[in-house]
């Protein structure tokens, strides 16, 4: 029997299941091969005891509707950055890689799938430096991978954050209030940018484009006439004003890269109201609403058909290489390809020129 074994590594994503579900059904139409789901990412195998399950068909049945992940995930640590204290009390990492390839080799595992973000894609091109057979799904809600037109669970996010505008929408219009709408995306606006316009936003403030604050007191203000009128804002957590910085915490996590975004809406509140903005301004956070829950029908086949491209290239042999979305194709793409720079949206690309083009102001 030869063995296959899944992680999913970073914040969980719609589509996660229906991946790993893919991979197993496909798995099982060979009858020489065993899927094993390592749990939360790497970890399941670098801890003691270890933990490691079986995944068949009757584990995975229906799995494709469900959000978050059945083997669990987690964003900090990983074999090259295992915290551990030392003698001093203090946390610090250790590159535990040599070993967890040791023992991969140990569970008679012959090929592992990493579904995962930019970060484990980027562990996973350094484990197949090392000489592991290891293949790559990506996976965020951001798409803002490079290698590939979408990520699974981009769809589901845009359409959980265009609901939110939709209803803020009219509590803001029957209020004559301003909203702000703070969305996920890191370095990315991609998120804020199709909800912004399926969902008639009025202002988005994305990472690529800095903001001028006066330029949004200006189109907030000619949103009203005589104290009548709304306005909605949609803000990605990374967005920031020109020469300004993200708003964030450092919350010192061992073995994790990010600081913690979150708290732009709220500083946006506060410096168009400074600026001169005399509407009721409130914001909402979206958080991870936008991560959870049933993935739409557009993500479960995407993540079904990376899962199934996925399990054939183990079968090929085509380690060393991510799987992707090339409309109207399903690819492999090596890593390098994979993670050497991010997708970000181009402030003259089609979607800011789309949205600009119905009136939606970026602050620049
Ligand atoms: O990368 C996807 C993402 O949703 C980012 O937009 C966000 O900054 C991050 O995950 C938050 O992750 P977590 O809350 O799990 O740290």
């Amino acid at each position: 029997m030869k063995r296959v074994m899944v992680l999913t590594g970073g914040g969980d994503c719609p589509g996660l299941n229906a991946v790993i579900r893919a991979i197993v059904k496909r798995a099982a139409q060979e009858k020489d091969w065993e899927v094993i789901g390592c749990i939360e990412s790497f970890n399941g195998v670098l801890r003691e005891p270890t933990e490691i399950v079986v995944l068949d068909e009757k584990t995975v049945a229906g799995i494709h509707v469900q959000g978050g992940t059945i083997i669990g995930t987690v964003n900090k640590g990983g074999p090259f950055a295992w915290p551990v204290k030392d003698n001093d009390g203090n946390w610090t990492t250790v590159d535990r890689s040599d070993e967890m390839i040791r023992k991969l080799g140990y569970l008679g595992i012959d090929a592992v799938i990493n579904i995962g973000g930019d970060g484990s894609q980027r562990i996973s091109q350094k484990l197949f430096q090392k000489g592991l057979n290891i293949i790559g799904v990506p996976k965020t809600i951001d798409n803002d991978l490079s290698a590939t037109d979408f990520t699974f669970g981009f769809q589901t996010a845009v359409q959980i954050a265009t609901e939110a505008v939709d209803k803020l929408v009219t509590t803001a219009a029957s209020h004559n209030r301003v909203f702000i709408l703070e969305v996920m995306g890191r370095d990315a606006g991609w998120i804020a940018s199709h909800a912004a316009i399926a969902g008639g936003a009025d202002v988005c403030l994305i990472p690529e484009i800095p903001y001028d604050i006066e330029k949004v007191v200006e189109k907030v203000n000619s949103r009203y006439h005589k104290g009548r009128g709304f306005c909605n804002i949609v803000v990605a957590e990374g967005a920031a004003p020109k020469g300004g910085h993200t708003t964030g915490e450092d919350m010192h996590e061992i073995g994790n890269e990010h600081i913690r975004l979150g708290g732009i809406g709220e500083k946006l509140k506060i410096d168009l109201v400074k600026a001169g903005v005399e509407a009721d301004v409130r914001v909402t956070v979206l958080g991870h609403l936008q991560r959870g829950g049933i993935p739409m029908a557009y993500d479960r086949v995407l993540a079904t058909e990376f899962g199934v491209k996925a399990f054939e290239m183990v079968l090929d042999g085509q380690f060393g290489h991510m799987v992707a979305y090339r409309h109207p194709k399903i690819i492999a793409v090596p890593f390098e390809e994979a993670i050497t720079h991010p997708k970000l949206v181009k402030p003259k690309g089609d979607i800011v020129r789309t949205a600009k083009g119905i009136g939606i102001e970026f602050g620049d």
